[in-house]
């Protein structure tokens, strides 16, 4: 279990778009995303919104990162129906002591669409200025 000294972060893309979308009046689907997730205020993770996690174009786009943890980066959401996997996942990453979950016990759109990820920074890289 996570120290309660350490949060998890939920970074959310607020600016992306359906494809084909142009600006308008209508909330954008990263923001109603951001918002589904805000709501569902998952125990011990702080929602963030951020504006573009260089994702663009597939779909709606997270980012989850801690101290200690390792960081991911995961798009193809859809706000109005991918919220409880979300939630999930994020539960499955809070529960981890580094950020690692077996890749089978991930949901599958955590398997499936997974952009990135990067090692946790270390106490010496810190560090360096
Ligand atoms: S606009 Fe959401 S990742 Fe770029």
């Amino acid at each position: 279990m996570r120290p309660p000294s350490q949060p998890v972060e939920l970074l959310v893309c607020t600016r992306c778009r359906r494809d084909g979308e142009q600006a308008g009046d209508v909330e954008r689907p990263g923001a109603e995303l951001f918002r589904g997730l805000s709501e569902a205020a998952i125990d011990g993770v702080d929602v963030t919104p951020v504006e573009c996690l260089s994702n663009c174009s597939r779909g709606c786009t997270i980012a989850l990162r801690g101290a200690g943890r390792w960081t991911y980066v995961y798009g193809g959401f859809e706000a109005g129906v991918d919220v409880g996997t979300i939630c999930e996942g994020v539960r499955k990453y809070v529960d981890s002591t580094d950020g690692l979950v077996p890749w089978r016990e991930r949901p599958e759109h955590f398997r499936k669409n997974c952009i990135a990820r990067l090692p946790p920074l270390s106490v010496a890289m810190l560090g360096e200025g």
